[in-house]
């Protein structure tokens, strides 16, 4: 043996674990080759907005900035986010935290969940924990965009408008396993994974339609059936064509845990 070939086997068997663990090339590798920032500079390709579900559930009003991308068998959907009241973070969404969704078709209509630090996003992006529970709020990965206003240069809707109807019209995906657990776990709640079963929505949120809603979920049940955080109230979105009163009091009962 040459010492050359000595070196090599070496060097091979000292990489070998580092490559399987690459190895295969996952999807967020796949989403790191997508220029992002590019499109969140862009006013016609992204759209950005202040959320009416998430100022209602953290109590402070977000601008949620969104680009979509897709590619073969994998969409991806990034979102960046900043307080509104934040001016630190300054009017360049490519300055703060960023989030990515990304469902994989050939994978069971998987959904991955990932948070990088707010930084530009390309292949040396750092993934950092994801900061909250996704699931409690993503029963069926990437969810409808709900604005109370457009933000910044933001033209026109028909993004947002494209992106609701391939939102609407897609069936059930499910968030990683990994994801799940963290909402399972997260309070210390044994009931969290308790479907909904109120035939008022389960009748398209039954697992092959959309997702089966469940009690980690209740927040975003309350404010997509306009019962409001703490069952304030709002606007009703949830079932589309209104429900009788008796299910609503079966709903309310259900959300108190009262079931
Ligand atoms: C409190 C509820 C809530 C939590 C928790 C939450 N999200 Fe979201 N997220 C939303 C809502 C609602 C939207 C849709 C935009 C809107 O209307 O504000 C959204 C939108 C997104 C989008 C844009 C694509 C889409 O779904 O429309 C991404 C990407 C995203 N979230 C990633 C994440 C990740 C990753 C986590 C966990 C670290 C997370 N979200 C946790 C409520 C939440
Ligand atoms: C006719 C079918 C249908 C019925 C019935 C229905 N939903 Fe939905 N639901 C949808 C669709 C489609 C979406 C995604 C588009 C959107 O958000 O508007 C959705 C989204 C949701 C979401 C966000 C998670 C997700 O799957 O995207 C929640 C939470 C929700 N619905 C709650 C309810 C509740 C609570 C009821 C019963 C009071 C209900 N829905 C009844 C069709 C339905």
């Amino acid at each position: 043996m040459t010492p050359t070939f000595i070196w090599r086997a070496i060097a091979i068997l000292v990489a070998a674990p580092f490559s399987m663990r690459a190895a295969p090339p996952s999807v967020v590798e796949w989403a790191r080759t997508i220029d992002v920032d590019a499109k969140m500079a862009e006013p016609n390709e992204r759209v950005c907005f202040e959320s009416m579900e998430s100022s209602g559930s953290v109590g402070h009003s977000v601008i949620n900035c969104v680009v979509r991308a897709a590619g073969g068998a994998r969409t991806a959907w990034w979102l960046r986010q900043r307080k509104k009241s934040d001016q630190n973070e300054g009017d360049d969404p490519r300055r703060w935290p960023l989030f990515l969704i990304v469902v994989d078709r050939s994978a069971d209509n998987v959904a991955s969940f990932y948070q990088f630090a707010a930084a530009p996003f390309d292949s040396n992006a750092k993934e950092v924990p994801l900061e909250v529970p996704c699931f409690n709020c993503h029963a069926n990965g990437p969810r409808a965009l709900r604005a109370s206003k457009l933000w910044g240069e933001t033209p026109r809707s028909e993004i947002l408008d494209a992106i609701n109807l391939e939102i609407a019209a897609d069936s059930a995906i499910t968030p990683a396993t990994s994801v799940q657990n963290r909402a399972r776990f997260f309070g210390n709640e044994p009931a969290r994974m308790t479907p909904l079963r109120l035939k008022a929505c389960s009748n398209c949120h039954d697992g092959k339609n959309r997702a089966i809603l469940r009690f980690a979920q209740r927040d975003t049940i309350a404010f997509m059936a306009g019962l409001g955080p703490a069952h304030s109230g709002g606007t009703a979105f949830m079932p589309p064509g209104g429900m009788s009163s008796q299910d609503r009091q079966a709903l309310l009962d259900w959300l108190d845990g009262t079931w």
